[in-house]
């Protein structure tokens, strides 16, 4: 296992997929290194590739207003990564090669942090990390518990800016992450 500057290195230099072809940055993930909660977006979008930092356009933005509900803080109480580093062409969905050759990434970044919370922001973090046959729809706000860490997925912040309705069910499911968090800091 690499440490974190190790790590980073790595995946700056990244030439596992054909998304280094058109990346201006790798988004590596951001916040606290020791947060018991990690959330997991699926990959970078316009702004993040030209920023390097992850959830900052407008989809970051109503995320920051969700965790700030539960009174968190993306720098102090959770570390932020993507399944992918590098922004597929005009935000498509990532290809599962894509996903394959950048897993090892997020396992690192996993085992160095140790989370007790993993929540993934939308389907497709959901699929790769929690069960392939994963459908956001109906599964959302449910626990597992894979290898001692606990895990729910919710909707991305950018199908909840698509469709708004989404929001009441979103405002449940930051709920029972609050009282998951409580939970396993007893
Ligand atoms: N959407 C994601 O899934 N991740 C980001 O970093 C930004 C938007």
């Amino acid at each position: 296992m690499l440490d974190w500057m190790g790590l980073e290195q790595a995946c700056a230099q990244c030439k596992g997929c054909g998304l280094c072809e058109t990346r201006h940055n790798v988004v590596f993930g951001t916040g606290n290194q020791k947060a018991d909660l990690m959330l997991v977006g699926e990959g970078p979008g316009e702004q993040e590739d030209l920023t390097g930092v992850p959830f900052v356009g407008p989809a970051g933005q109503l995320l920051d207003d969700m965790l700030s509900i539960i009174d968190l803080d993306r720098k102090t109480d959770c570390y932020i990564a993507n399944i992918i580093k590098c922004r597929p062409p005009r935000n498509r969905d990532p290809l599962e090669i894509e996903q394959d050759a950048c897993i090892e990434y997020l396992r690192n970044q996993v085992a160095l942090i140790r989370p007790k919370i993993i929540v993934c922001l939308g389907r497709i973090a959901a699929m790769r990390l929690i069960d392939p046959k994963y459908r956001i729809t109906h599964q959302h706000g449910q626990w597992v518990e894979k290898n001692s860490v606990w895990m729910t997925a919710i909707y991305h912040p950018s199908a909840l800016l698509r469709d708004p309705s989404k929001r009441p069910e979103t405002f449940e499911d930051l709920l029972s992450i609050r009282e998951k968090l409580k939970e396993v800091r007893k």
